[in-house]
C-alpha cells in the first residue's frame, strides 16, 4: 500500500520528531534541571510525541489501528495531547515573556520554571476531559425536514437514524457498543445508516463490539459506506462480516425504498476516496453520479458520503438529503475550523444549499489515535424526521 511508506515516515518519524524537538526547545530545555530529572521527563515526552511508533512496535504495523487494547491507543493519544497543549500554551508564555522583556528594557520575567507545573496540569486536565468526552455514550440530536415528495408512511413520516466514525477497534469497548445501539433501536428507526469509519484494524480487534451491530433493528434496513479508515482495514475481510450482520454496503450505487409495491425514495452511497490511495487497483473513488444514476427525476434522494466535502456535487446532482461524518466534529476548538477548511468548510451541524440539505455528524465516538473533544459539540446519534408536508 502506497499510504503506508508515506503514513509511516510521518506518523511514526517526522510528526513525533518536530514535537520532540520543540518540546525539548519550550518545555524542558528552560527548566535547567540536573541529568537525573532530565532524562526521565525526556522519556515521557518522547512516549507521548512518538505514541503510534510505540504502540505499533507493540501492536504490529497498522498505522492506525495498532493491535493492543483501545485503552492503551486511547491514553497513549491523551499523552500525546497533553504534549500539543502543553506546546501550545508554553509557545504563549514564552512569547509573552519576550514581549513582556522587550517592552521593560530587558528587566526579569516570570520564572519559566513556576510557570512549568501550570502549563503541564492544565494541558493535563484538558487533554482528560477531552478523553473523558470523548468515551461517553452519544447524545440524541434530531432534525425534521418538511417536504411534500417525502413519503407517508404508516406512521406519517420516514425516520433516518444515522451513526458515523464508531472506529470499534481504537475507541471504545463492547459495553459502549451495546448501549450505542441500543439506543439507536430506542428510536424506532425506518432506516438506518451506517457513515463510515465504522471500525479500524482486522477483524478479531472489535469482534465483540461489532457482533453488537447484528442487534440493529429498522423497518426498511440497514445500510452503509465505506470511510478512510475501512480503506486502512483489510475491506476484502470486513465485506463478508457487513453481509453476516445484516448491513448492506453502498459502493457508489443506490437502492430503492418501496413501500407497499411502490418505490418512494433512493438510498445511495458512495465510496471514500482514500480508496484510490492505499488500495491496490480494482477500488474506485467516490462517483456521486454513479451513486445517482437511474433515480428518476423528483424522487427524494438521501445520500451516505462519509466525507462531507462530496456535498457540493451532490447538491448539483440533485441529493435532497446528504449524511457525512469524518470530521468528529473538528475534536478541539480552533482546530475545528482548520478541519472544516480541509473538509470544503464542513465540519459539524446542519448545512443547506438550494433544496439540498447536509448534516455532518460530530461522530459517535471518534478515532483512538487523537481521542478528544474539547469545546465541540458532543458524540451524536443523528435522527432525522423526512415529513411529506410543503416546506
Ligand atoms: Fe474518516
Amino acid at each position: 500500500m502506497k499510504f503506508l511508506h508515506m503514513g509511516l515516515v510521518i506518523l511514526f518519524i517526522a510528526y513525533p520528531s518536530c514535537l520532540m524537538v520543540l518540546s525539548w526547545f519550550l518545555l524542558v530545555r528552560p527548566l535547567n534541571l540536573p541529568g537525573k530529572w532530565r532524562y526521565p521527563l525526556l522519556a515521557v515526552y518522547f512516549a507521548g510525541c512518538f505514541k503510534d511508533l510505540l504502540t505499533n512496535i507493540t501492536g504490529g504495523a497498522n498505522v492506525v489501528a495498532p493491535e493492543v487494547s483501545y485503552h492503551i491507543v486511547t491514553w497513549m493519544s491523551t499523552l500525546n495531547i497533553t504534549v500539543i497543549i502543553s506546546l501550545f500554551l508554553a509557545f504563549f508564555i514564552h512569547l509573552g515573556r519576550l514581549f513582556w522583556k522587550i517592552s521593560r528594557g530587558g528587566a526579569k520575567t516570570v520564572s519559566f520554571r513556576f510557570m512549568y507545573p501550570v502549563i503541564t496540569a492544565a494541558a493535563l486536565v484538558l487533554a482528560v476531559i477531552g478523553h473523558v468526552n470523548a468515551a461517553r455514550i452519544p447524545e440524541i440530536h434530531k432534525y425534521t425536514f418538511f417536504d411534500e415528495r417525502f413519503p407517508r408512511t404508516s406512521r406519517g413520516f420516514i425516520r433516518v437514524v444515522q451513526i458515523t466514525d464508531t472506529h470499534f477497534g481504537t475507541s471504545v469497548g463492547p459495553e459502549k457498543a451495546r448501549e450505542t445501539v441500543e439506543l439507536v433501536n430506542r428510536q424506532e428507526p425506518d432506516l438506518i445508516l451506517l457513515t463510515g469509519d465504522i471500525i479500524d484494524g482486522k477483524p478479531e480487534q472489535s469482534r465483540e463490539e461489532v457482533a453488537f451491530l447484528k442487534d440493529l433493528r429498522a423497518v426498511h434496513g440497514v445500510f452503509g459506506v465505506h470511510g478512510n479508515h475501512e480503506y486502512y482495514s483489510y475491506p476484502e475481510e470486513w465485506d463478508p462480516i457487513w453481509k453476516s450482520l445484516g448491513i448492506t454496503m453502498l459502493e457508489n450505487e443506490n437502492v430503492p425504498l418501496i413501500i407497499d409495491g411502490k418505490t418512494v425514495l433512493y438510498v445511495a452511497g458512495i465510496n471514500d476516496r482514500q480508496a484510490l490511495r492505499v488500495r491496490e487497483p480494482g477500488y474506485e473513488g467516490p462517483d456521486p453520479e454513479k451513486a445517482l444514476r437511474g433515480i428518476p427525476p423528483g424522487m427524494p434522494v438521501v445520500l451516505m458520503s462519509h466525507r462531507p466535502g462530496e456535498f457540493d456535487k451532490a447538491a448539483a446532482l440533485g441529493a435532497d438529503l446528504t449524511l457525512s461524518g469524518h470530521t468528529h466534529g473538528g475534536h478541539i476548538i480552533g482546530l475545528d475550523r482548520i478541519i472544516a477548511l480541509l473538509n470544503g468548510g464542513y465540519v459539524s451541524g446542519y448545512y443547506s444549499r438550494g433544496r439540498s440539505r447536509l448534516i455532518v455528524s460530530s461522530g459517535t465516538f471518534l478515532w483512538g489515535g487523537f481521542f478528544c473533544r474539547l469545546g465541540i459539540p458532543a458524540g451524536e446519534i443523528v435522527v432525522v424526521d423526512l415529513v411529506p408536508q410543503e416546506r
